[in-house]
């Protein structure tokens, strides 16, 4: 990433002009939560992938609001190397992080706006909505990583995550997939594995060399937020099935058990296994199993499990 922050990148080459292709997957169906509750198996092909189209709309609204909120975290970082006079070589290349999730950020709404059926006039309410003191709160937090590099490790997993998820929708055969969320997903792939090395330098020198009551502290806020908002679907995944429902009216007595379907899937093993794990966030894992502090994460994450036993629990 260091090496790579000063060489020109290929732009994405898509046209935004046509609406999307609504007869193909918008997202690998593997990453909705949906996908792991039982009535995924009984929903008809048109259902399903309306199902599909929402879930990534909503990635697409999430996915750039943290975009956009972790530049406030990387720009403070900038500052601090280069008032500290860290190698310049690292702010270049935190600079180019913020521009690369800029750029992706133009990507997502993009994508959310042609995905909007042509027959849908009225513009719909965003699917990814924080409630506004928690927004206030996270930027408050996001603006002092010395003091919360539990930032970093919000990023580091999200950051994991949208590669798994690409990599995913990269797997779908060519014409399963709608082209122009495959092309994005494989240029913000590429981007992205250089960010989450970032990451892990950013986790280096703001988290590794603090003491041992801060590093705590820190880790205690990651895992609230893991197991509140991270992890299980609740509000915007709910938002998405409220809306699919309302689009599919068949659906609409089945609206509590879906939903109380919906809820159950934040218990299934492999939707844990999907959403954080040794093979969809290896990279966060090793670094868990690295930090002591990390390793009561296995109270919140089904698939976590230190590898090297903590004698001081
Ligand atoms: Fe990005
Ligand atoms: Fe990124």
């Amino acid at each position: 990433m260091l090496r790579r922050a000063g060489e020109p990148r290929d732009a994405l080459s898509v046209s935004w002009d046509e609406p999307a292709d609504f007869d193909r997957w918008f997202v690998c169906p593997t990453v909705t939560p949906l996908y792991y509750a039982p009535v995924y198996g009984e929903l008809t092909r048109g259902e399903q992938l309306r199902y599909n189209h929402l879930t990534a709309i909503y990635f697409n609204e999430l996915i750039g609001y943290f975009e956009t909120s972790f530049a406030v975290s990387v720009l403070a970082a900038v500052g601090r190397a280069e008032a500290a006079g860290d190698d310049a070589r690292f702010s270049a290349a935190l600079r180019q992080f913020v521009a690369d999730e800029q750029e992706h950020t133009r990507w997502w709404r993009q994508l959310t706006r042609l995905s909007q059926p042509s027959a849908a006039n009225e513009i719909q309410p965003p699917l990814f909505q924080i409630p506004s003191a928690l927004g206030t709160l996270l930027g408050k937090l996001l603006a002092r990583p010395r003091l919360f590099p539990a930032a970093f490790w919000i990023m580091l997993v999200l950051e994991e995550r949208s590669l798994d998820i690409s990599r995913r929708s990269l797997r779908l055969e060519v014409g399963e997939i709608e082209p122009r969320y495959r092309e994005v997903y494989r240029k913000h792939m590429e981007h992205e594995a250089a960010h989450v090395a970032l990451d892990c330098q950013l986790l280096e020198r703001y988290f590794a060399p603090r003491s041992r009551p801060l590093r705590w502290l820190n880790a205690r806020l990651f895992r609230t937020a893991l197991r509140k908002f991270l992890l299980p679907p609740v509000r915007g995944a709910k938002r998405v099935v409220e809306r699919w429902i309302a689009e599919c009216p068949q659906l609409a007595g089945r609206r509590t058990e879906i939903l109380g379907q919906l809820e159950a899937v934040g218990s299934s093993p492999d939707y844990h296994r999907m959403m954080y794990s040794r093979t969809s966030t290896p990279i966060a894992f090793s670094l868990f199993d690295r930090f002591p502090e990390m390793h009561a994460l296995d109270r919140v994450l089904l698939c976590y499990a230190p590898a090297v036993k903590d004698r001081d629990r």
